[in-house]
């Protein structure tokens, strides 16, 4: 991330910059050190998820730096803001959001729906809101869909996380929003899901543990998405892929026309 957003900002000339950072210190969680580490390199919010507090310093940090989004139904007494309306280039308002799903996850969470809704209510596209972006954060794809539709024409991007895997069906959905559902994990992919694949094969093979899961520390890719949008609507007009260096097979957006 520290190296390549910087390039890819100026180069794709990017308004702002959205960066799920849930599991990056060490695949547990995210510090202090490491969000200040991501802002820096030019994410203009960052998005927690199911791992939100596995590092304890981040309970008092996402209550004194606005840039950080948990999810909305995490629970009801967790500290931070699961939506707020930040500020772009140019004076621009941009919404974004998080969500939990309940399919498959390890807590029940409340449902994403009904804790969404009021936040897209207040944020209609084409209103105060040049844009808006929704992260649902879950395992099911079908669950991810579900929100996408949800919200279509009611935003501007729905994306996933939480799977570490991008999936193959990017789209701009009938009513004009972005979706796809896993953006893919920034780490390398010679991995299970970002671990080194020597423990997890342990697991999988023998059903038994035989050491601690370690990041995968090699071949770097950065995925995610690439979207532009119609101030005036709030409604996506282009969207693609981002795979960029490591061993996936490399796509984005060639000639960006973002900013013009
Ligand atoms: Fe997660």
């Amino acid at each position: 991330m520290a190296e390549r957003l910087p390039n890819l900002r100026r180069d794709w000339r990017l308004d702002f910059v959205v960066v799920n950072g849930e599991n990056a210190t060490g695949g547990r969680g995210l510090s202090p050190e490491h969000a200040k580490g991501i802002l820096e390199a030019g994410a203009d919010v960052i998005t927690l998820g199911d791992h939100a507090f596995d590092q304890k310093e981040m309970m008092r940090f996402c209550e004194t730096e606005p840039r950080i989004i948990r999810p909305l139904n995490y629970s009801k007494s967790a500290p931070g803001t699961g939506a707020r309306v930040f500020e772009a280039t140019r004076g621009r308002k941009v919404l974004v959001a998080q969500v939990l799903g309940q399919v498959f996850m390890s807590r029940p969470y409340d449902d994403p729906f009904s804790a969404l809704d009021p936040v897209l209510r207040a944020h209609p596209p084409g209103g105060a809101v040049a844009a808006s972006l929704i992260d649902i954060h879950c395992e099911a794809t079908s669950e991810k869909m579900g929100v996408g539709h949800y919200c279509d024409g009611r935003a501007s991007v729905v994306v996933g996380t939480h799977t570490h895997v991008p999936t193959a069906d990017v789209q701009i959905l009938p009513r004009g929003t972005a979706f796809q559902s896993d953006a893919g994990m920034c780490g390398d992919y010679d991995s299970v899901i970002g671990m080194q694949k020597d423990e997890p094969l342990r697991r999988f093979v023998t059903g038994m543990p035989g050491g601690r899961f370690t990041p995968a520390m090699q071949e770097v890719t950065l995925a995610g998405l690439y979207v532009e949008t119609d101030d005036r609507t709030g409604l996506a007009t282009r969207v693609e892929m981002v795979r960029q260096g490591g061993r996936l097979s490399q796509c984005g957006p060639a000639a960006a026309t973002a900013g013009q």
